[in-house]
């Protein structure tokens, strides 16, 4: 990773760290579920999803400050995902973000309720923010809260777990296995930047950049999970390695090997970069981004 790379990530992350606890309610909640959220929320991690919208601001020349309880809202329904994502009764994992999982420390029932409660606070914390926001207009929270639920929901993310569960075991077809992907995953990365768009006063082809952008580099973040739970260091990643083999999970390595999936990776990161150009903002950090989706080792 080239060293300005490496500074902004870790200035941004800070940035974004500061503002997640305090998009949490507080009051009236039992305090195992708060801390059970906290813990899960807190426990490091990349935070791509509201780098993606800092960035897109960035691009744009707007305050990053209005993009922080979207981001947050991205960050919460994510850290949600994981949580159940990690159950016994889906992946049964025990290790994330190289700490125990939450139900390993809370008991299965307060980490699905603590999921649960991460995924309302998202859209709550969303509009109660911007309608107070003076600069943010009422219509403009609204399409966050459109877009979001959607990518996030059946048809999105929601959709894109259940078909990786369903796919177990089986051997996909290619489409079937970019359908988990770009929905499992996509969707989320692609939520951000829309999202980053419309806070951004995008044009609709501004939007549709971010969306070409947001589906190659959500392909490909994906491609390179699959690749590294393969050839990956467990240590920096933080959870387990060989796991999908074990449970017999369709991954880009699986069905293509990891050869052909490198070379798939780097295609769309090069289309990634080629949408981002199209709409003038190769100048920002949206770039080398992209480019740290198929670097990244964690
Ligand atoms: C992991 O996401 C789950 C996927 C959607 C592949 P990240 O790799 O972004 O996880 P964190 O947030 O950095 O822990
Ligand atoms: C996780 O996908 C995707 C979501 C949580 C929505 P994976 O199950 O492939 O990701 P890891 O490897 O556990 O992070
Ligand atoms: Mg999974
Ligand atoms: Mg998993």
């Amino acid at each position: 990773m080239v060293g300005s790379l490496k500074t902004y990530l870790e200035e941004k992350i800070a940035y974004i760290e500061q503002h997640l606890l305090p998009g949490l309610e507080r009051e009236g909640v039992p305090a195992t579920l708060f801390e059970s959220m906290k813990y899960s929320l807190l426990a490091g991690g990349k935070r791509l999803r509201p780098m993606l919208v800092l960035a897109v601001l960035e691009a744009f020349g707007k305050p990053l400050e209005r993009g922080i309880p979207y981001a947050a809202a991205l960050e919460m329904i994510h850290t949600y995902s994981l949580i159940h994502d990690d159950l016994p009764a889906m992946d049964d994992d025990d290790l994330r973000r190289g700490k125990p999982t939450n139900h390993k420390v809370f008991g299965e029932a307060t980490a699905i309720l603590a999921g649960d409660a991460l995924l309302t606070r998202a859209f709550g914390y969303i509009a109660e923010a911007y309608l107070a926001h003076p600069e943010v207009k009422a219509e403009t929270t609204v399409k966050l809260v459109a877009e979001l639920g959607r990518r996030a929901g059946a048809a999105g993310m929601v959709g894109g777990q259940m078909a990786d569960i369903e796919g177990e075991g089986k051997q996909l077809s290619l489409e079937e296995l970019e359908y988990i992907h770009l929905h499992k995953t996509g969707d989320l990365l692609i939520a951000a930047l829309r999202g980053g768009g419309y806070l951004a006063e995008a044009t609709p082809s501004q939007m549709d950049a971010l969306t070409r952008y947001g589906l190659c580099i959500g392909l490909a973040f994906q491609i390179q999970d699959d690749i590294l739970n393969v050839e990956g260091n467990a240590m920096l990643l933080g959870k387990a390695v060989g796991s999908d083999a074990n449970r017999k999970k369709a991954t880009y390595p699986s069905l293509l090997g990891l050869e052909a999936s490198k070379q798939r990776l780097a295609a769309l990161v090069a289309e990634a970069k080629g949408a981002i150009a199209d709409a003038g903002l190769s100048h920002s950090a949206l770039a080398p981004l992209a480019d740290y989706v198929m670097e990244r080792n964690k």
